[in-house]
């Protein structure tokens, strides 16, 4: 089977992972109004292309607090990388870097910290942290990640609880035995899930401040409202993102939310986006409204379901050829 755009690597993976793997992977909240909103309102907006400006030459680099990747897609943070891919999220690191961009490694990764920094020695990556009840468990995973070099900490703000997927409750989705939440290893019994601090607000990014030097980017923002207490709260990103359109059911597609928050952060901090990017002229498009860089959750997931790392950078070239020629094509 020709692998010619993401659509490709979504049928392979829908075709080939486990039915209750897939599920997890594909499941927005409620009746998946905004996971599916997410795709659909990049089909709405149309480019004003120009021409005859010399698109011989075209440089996709950008830079991420400081640092260059070489186009603006990163891999947003998602859990459980080995219900893709036995490697699991080893391989989601040896890719990234391979392709110079930036991993976002999720709090509920099938490997640990440490197997991921060795697996990819200085790829740039950040460490995407949920805040637990048990605030030495969460202080612990800042410290070690720190100290392992990853670069950025995302605080996703957007799971007080776990959205309704139908389809998970359906099958009574729970990790294999064999698989474990590496990181969280030892710090509970059961359950783990249910252990995530609802009780966080604004003040705990200060709490965070006083843990770690490290940038700190906030993910799961949608509003004007939020950027500008984001940007206050002295945060270095925001990551506009609705979870994929697994937590709350009903609100906007992230490219619509994207405007107001880059109006209302007019360039004091780096904004980024999530959610529906599945061709390289939504990458595009979403740079043309604001965003610094975007970030892919599914499309990742499909790629290391389709041959691990390789898949993983077949995926990213394709979305890096296909932003490129977007580029050229709208002048
Ligand atoms: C996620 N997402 C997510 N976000 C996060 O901050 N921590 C996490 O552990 C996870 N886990 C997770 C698992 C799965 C299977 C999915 C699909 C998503 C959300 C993720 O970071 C991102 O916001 C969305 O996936 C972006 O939407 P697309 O690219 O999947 O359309």
């Amino acid at each position: 089977m020709a692998m010619v755009c993401l659509s490709d690597f979504e049928a392979y993976a829908k075709k080939y992972l486990p039915k209750i793997a897939w599920d997890f992977f594909a499941a927005g909240a409620d009746d998946c109004s905004t996971r599916d909103e997410n795709i659909l309102a990049y089909k709405r907006i149309r480019f004003r292309p120009r021409m005859l400006r010399d698109v011989s030459m075209m440089d996709i680099r950008t830079k991420l607090l400081g640092t260059e990747i070489s186009f603006p897609v990163g891999i947003a943070p998602t859990g459980f990388h080995q219900l893709a891919w036995p490697d699991g999220e080893k391989s989601t690191a040896r890719a990234a870097k391979a392709m110079n961009t930036c991993y976002i490694a999720s709090t509920y990764s099938t490997c640990t910290l440490e197997e991921i920094s060795t697996a990819a020695p200085g790829g740039l990556r950040w460490f995407q942290l949920y805040i637990h009840r048990n605030r030495a468990v969460s202080q612990q995973l800042v410290q070690r990640a720190e100290a392992l070099g990853f670069q950025g900490l995302v605080l996703t703000a957007d799971l007080p609880y776990t959205g309704k997927r139908r389809d998970d409750v359906r099958n009574g989705f729970r990790l294999p035995p064999h698989m474990k939440l590496k990181n969280l290893e030892g710090a509970f019994e059961v359950c783990k899930m249910s252990l995530l601090d609802p009780s966080v607000t604004w003040n705990d990014i200060y709490w965070l401040r006083s843990l770690t030097h490290l940038p700190i980017i906030i993910k799961g923002i949608l509003t004007k409202e939020d950027a500008e207490l984001a940007v206050r709260h002295g945060v270095q990103g925001i990551i506009v993102s609705n979870h994929g359109g697994r937590q709350l059911d009903g609100g906007p597609a992230t490219i619509d939310a994207l405007v107001e928050v880059a109006e209302a952060v007019q360039g004091r901090v780096e904004v980024y986006l999530d959610g529906g990017i599945r061709k390289g002229s939504d990458v595009l498009k979403a740079l043309a409204l604001g965003a610094k860089c975007v970030f892919i959750g599914r499309p990742a997931l499909w790629g290391l379901a389709y041959k691990g790392e390789e898949g993983l950078q077949d995926v990213l070239r394709i979305l890096q050829d296909e932003f490129r020629l977007s580029m050229a094509l709208a002048g």
